[in-house]
This record gives C-alpha cells, sequence and structure tokens, in this order.
C-alpha cells in the first residue's frame, strides 16, 4: 500500500493563534489515516526574517526544502488576515522554487468571522498556481473561537471528520497521479 507523506503547515506564527488549534486537529484527524504519513510543519520555525529565495541561500532555504521535497501532498492552515495571508507564511513559501512542482494541496481557511477563510483562499489561489501547486480542495473554519472545547477537541466531530475525510480522498488520489511529475516542470 502506497503512503504519502502530507505534512499540516500552519502558516502563521501569530502568538496564541487560533489556528494552532485547527492545524493540531487536522493532523490528528491525518494520523487516523493509514496510508498517511504526517507532522505539524510551523512556518515560525523556516522564517529567515527576510525573504531569502534559494538561489540566493541554498543553505538556508534547506531545512524547508528539505520537507517541500519529502512532501507528496500538503495542507495549509491559514489564518484570514485583512483578507490576505499571513506575511511569514508567503516569505517560507518563497524560499522555494520547483522543488513545489506538483504537488497537490488543501487549503484550510481560519477566521474569526462567518466565511472560515474564504477571501484568503481565494487570496493565497494565484500564489500556489506560481509555484506549480494544485489545490484539490478547501476546509473552512470560520468562527473559529467557537469551534473547540477548552481541551483543543473540535465540537460536532463526526461532522468534522466526515468534511476532512472528504478532502484527504481528492487529495491522495491526486498526489498518486502526480507522483511522477512531482518536482518536474
Ligand atoms: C492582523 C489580523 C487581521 C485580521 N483580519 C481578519 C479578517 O480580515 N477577517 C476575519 O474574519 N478575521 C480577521 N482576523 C481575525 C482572525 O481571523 C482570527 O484571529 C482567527 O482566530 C484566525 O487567526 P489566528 O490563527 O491568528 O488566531 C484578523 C486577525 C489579525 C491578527
Amino acid at each position: 500500500m502506497k503512503k504519502f507523506f502530507i505534512p499540516v503547515v500552519l502558516g502563521t506564527a501569530r502568538k496564541g493563534s487560533q489556528s494552532t488549534k485547527v492545524a493540531k486537529y487536522v493532523t490528528s484527524e491525518l494520523k487516523k489515516d493509514t496510508q498517511v504519513q504526517t507532522k505539524l510543519l510551523k512556518v515560525e520555525k523556516f522564517l529567515l526574517g527576510k525573504t531569502v529565495p534559494v538561489w540566493q541561500d541554498k543553505k538556508a532555504a534547506e531545512p524547508w526544502l528539505a520537507e517541500v521535497r519529502k512532501a507528496d501532498a500538503f495542507v495549509f492552515v491559514v489564518p484570514e488576515y485583512n483578507h490576505g495571508y499571513p506575511g511569514e507564511l508567503k516569505m517560507v513559501l518563497d524560499q522555494g522554487v520547483e522543488d513545489y512542482y506538483n504537488k497537490p494541496c488543501i487549503v484550510a481557511g481560519v477566521s474569526a468571522g462567518q466565511f472560515g477563510g474564504t477571501r484568503v483562499i481565494e487570496n493565497l489561489l494565484p500564489v500556489l498556481y506560481e509555484l506549480g501547486m494544485i489545490m484539490s480542495g478547501t476546509l473552512n473554519f470560520g468562527n473559529v473561537e467557537e469551534l473547540f472545547e477548552k481541551d483543543g477537541s473540535i465540537m460536532d466531530p463526526k461532522r468534522w471528520e466526515k468534511r476532512v475525510q472528504r478532502q484527504m480522498t481528492t487529495l491522495k488520489r491526486l498526489a498518486e497521479a502526480l507522483g511522477p511529475l512531482q518536482g518536474q516542470e
């Protein structure tokens, strides 16, 4: 059976971010899937303080790009900040070029408002396409402050499990189909 490495990327370094709960929840759901290996990657860990593309500093970009190369697909958990994506996510993504080619991804939008990060997803889409990634679907975690219990467990877990699984089925199919083309133009 093919095993897919699908990391969950937490796209903000904001202290006290609610998206951390979403990223941890999604990671725990992925861990239930016997076809999937996963881990939580916090952009915070790969931030270089400024934009440093790989052609300027191969060594600095390597920790992030090593994860990208291993990944068959990604789940990006991205909060909506003024209808856009956090700058730190963009700075980390901008470290790479061809290593992203033909890697599928899901974007999970997170917002305090009811739209569940719909606008951040729309704004991130052209960036992902420019990087050669293919967005296979979305998840929307709106009203995030009301979604989790105090212990971090999600409310209405059956409903969320169904949503995540549906997205994961498509993501894995796409990862399998695109596998031979990954990292190539
Ligand atoms: C700088 C900033 C801008 C924000 N802009 C929006 C917004 O445009 N729409 C929205 O629904 N929530 C907005 N929020 C609220 C976030 O969606 C909210 O904090 C949510 O919990 C996700 O972000 P977090 O992971 O940083 O907590 C903003 C929060 C910050 C810190």
